[in-house]
């Protein structure tokens, strides 16, 4: 049975890649999904706060260092600023170094200040890709959706002009036009985008009235959005396109590919059924192959996009309003 898939030019054994979690930072449970049969790796980010933090401390080391005259010998930086970056490229080698498998570094920021100066060491310690999630969440009303998107081009367009290796952007879902943000971040080249990323919503507690920040993991219904969209871009644009968010089952992940999605991250459900879940749903998907005749991923791939599908106005508006007045 031949599960081959293209993602971001590499070659990969099967279309199932974890997605940026936790799991990606211990060495021990990044090779369990190895094991398990991840095609390849998506590690957990390196963050914008992680970044600034260190800077502001070697500005404070270095300012203080000027002023006072009586520090002579070793200036030896204190453990603490060398930490993030470094602990990061550090956990990149070793990554690298004990798995087969591709492994894609991964930048969570809102600013492009903070990493511009680092994207270069991330491939140098010999990342495969490089996955951009902008966490952006526009708060002003002076901020237009032109300048949010700006923002994803513009921060695109700097970095590709620093690497070599592929860049995919992990966007949300919230722009006036999915479709015509994913094509202009392929012209400004992007060699892929998962969609999609998601903003975890704070709630209140009652008692306190103190905003709590939370994460809820998510459930297979938030793949259907993922699905849609995938399902309009395939036949118009030609990068690759990652699904991200509610893939847990063996039939979410059909549905994406069916949809025309090169690759399906899973986040939530590894988090919650361990690493050899996995190797379930890759069983699960070999066997529904079998079952259908299908000998190769190709054979279905992208075969219910909104292009492909027999019913392809199922996709949009049509038999909206026959739901509702069958409810
Ligand atoms: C505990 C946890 C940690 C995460 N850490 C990161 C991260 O470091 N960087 C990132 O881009 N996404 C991160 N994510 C988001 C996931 O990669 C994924 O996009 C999201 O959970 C949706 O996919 P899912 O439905 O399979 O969980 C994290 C999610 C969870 C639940």
């Amino acid at each position: 049975m031949n599960m081959q898939t293209t993602y971001l030019g590499m070659q990969l054994k099967n279309p199932l890649v974890p997605s940026s979690s936790p799991l990606s930072k211990d060495i021990d449970s990044a090779k369990k999904l190895e094991d398990a049969g991840a095609a390849a790796l998506v590690m957990n980010s390196l963050f914008e706060e992680e970044i600034r933090m260190e800077d502001e401390m070697l500005d404070d080391f270095f300012k203080h260092l000027v002023k006072t005259t009586d520090i002579a010998g070793d200036r030896v930086l204190p453990d603490i600023m060398c930490t993030a970056i470094d602990d990061y490229l550090m956990h990149l080698i070793r990554l690298k170094t004990t798995l087969d498998i591709p492994v894609i570094a991964s930048l969570n920021a809102d600013t492009l200040s903070a990493w511009v100066g680092h994207v270069s060491e991330i491939e140098e310690s010999g990342a495969d890709a490089l996955e951009l999630n902008v966490y952006h969440i526009p708060t002003r009303i002076e901020e237009s959706s032109a300048d949010v998107e700006a923002l994803y081009i513009d921060t695109l367009t700097t970095i590709k002009e620093k690497l070599t290796i592929p860049v995919v952007m992990k966007l949300p879902s919230q722009f006036s036009s999915v479709p015509n943000m994913v094509y202009r971040l392929q012209q400004a080249g992007a060699d892929g985008v998962s969609l999609f990323n998601r903003f975890y919503q704070p709630s209140i507690d009652l008692d306190s009235l103190d905003v709590m920040p939370q994460i809820r993991l998510s459930t297979s219904y938030e793949s259907l959005l993922s699905m849609r969209w995938i399902a309009f871009l395939r036949d118009q644009v030609k990068l690759t396109l990652a699904a991200t968010s509610g893939a847990h089952t063996v039939e979410d992940a059909l549905r994406l590919l069916l949809t025309g999605a090169d690759v399906v991250h899973m986040c939530s459900a590894l988090l919650k059924n361990g690493p050899e879940h996995l190797s379930e749903v890759l069983k699960g998907m070999q066997q529904w192959m079998e079952e259908k005749g299908y000998d190769s991923l190709s054979q279905f791939q992208g075969s219910v996009s909104h292009a492909q599908a027999a019913n392809p106005a199922a996709y949009a508006r049509a038999n909206y309003l026959q739901l509702l007045k069958n409810w």
